[in-house]
């Protein structure tokens, strides 16, 4: 309860959240243990972590699971993690269903194995019409690749007649790229102490609001949400006008 005084007001909460859980790794060599306990680990992190958006009211949640370039790790890495990946799918599916989460994967889905794609498809089936919370997992994606195949298919449409080159605008793009029917993210985590975006969502973080911690992941808890929300409170977005602006705007929309 102690955390709860310092949360912002609704009005000052981000709408979608989106965190790259970093440090798994990390933490279990600190410990002496092999990397895939700090991914086992970093899987409970997961739950807390919706949990805390689930009690917060935070809508949307995007997770950054695995990036493109995460296939070039060791095979019994990526061996291991796929198999992660597949029970997560299996055990936690149903309860999230059950507590109102529409989950969503985006990424290259193709490069993973059926079974892992068939348990995708399922979640989203079987979550499509749940409003509480939207849970977008980014599994196999990456930024620049997202972007590419924006272009790719906005190029296909001018071939066809379908769009005229003029009309490929900010717009044309945002509409093709992961994540168009949502608000951008409001507020970006990275747990692990690096201070890079690592190729996550680079269209749509433009004007997000970067939040770093030391952290590692399997760390994450509801005090470490509550410490980003607060300062996530307490900034002033402006998206290129001056403080004056927005501060006018702000007033207007208050009276
Ligand atoms: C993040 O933790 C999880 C994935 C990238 C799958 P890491 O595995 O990158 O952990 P560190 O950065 O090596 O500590
Ligand atoms: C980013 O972490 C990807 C995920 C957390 C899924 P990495 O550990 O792959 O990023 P780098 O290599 O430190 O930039
Ligand atoms: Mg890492």
């Amino acid at each position: 309860m102690q955390a709860e005084s310092a949360i912002p007001t609704a009005s000052t909460l981000p709408r979608h959240l989106a965190v790259i859980m970093d440090g798994n790794g990390r933490w279990a060599r600190r410990r002496g243990r092999p990397r895939m306990v700090g991914h086992r680990a970093g899987a409970r992190a997961v739950n807390i972590c919706i949990d805390g958006c689930l009690r917060q009211g935070i809508q949307v949640l995007t997770l950054f699971a695995f990036s493109s370039e995460n296939w070039g790790r060791p095979a019994d890495e990526v061996g291991a993690l796929m198999r992660l990946f597949l029970s997560a799918l299996e055990r936690e599916v149903e309860e999230l269903h059950r507590r109102g989460v529409r989950v969503r994967f985006i990424g290259e889905r193709s490069r993973f194995q059926p079974a892992i794609r068939e348990r995708m498809e399922s979640a989203e089936r079987l979550t499509g019409n749940n409003r509480r919370l939207q849970l977008n997992i980014a599994a196999s994606y990456g930024g620049r690749q997202d972007i590419a195949s924006a272009a790719r298919r906005l190029a296909a449409d001018a071939l066809a007649g379908r769009i005229a080159p003029e009309a490929i605008d900010e717009e044309a793009i945002g509409r093709h790229v992961a994540l168009a029917a949502l608000p951008a993210p409001d507020l970006f985590i990275r747990t692990g102490g690096e201070q890079r975006i690592s190729n996550f969502l680079l269209w749509q973080l433009a004007y997000t609001e970067l939040w770093f911690t030391d952290t590692l992941w399997p760390d994450f808890d509801e005090a470490t949400l509550a410490d980003a929300l607060t300062d996530y409170g307490r900034r002033q977005r402006r998206y290129g006008l001056t403080g004056e602006q927005v501060d006018a705007t702000t007033r207007e929309e208050s009276a």
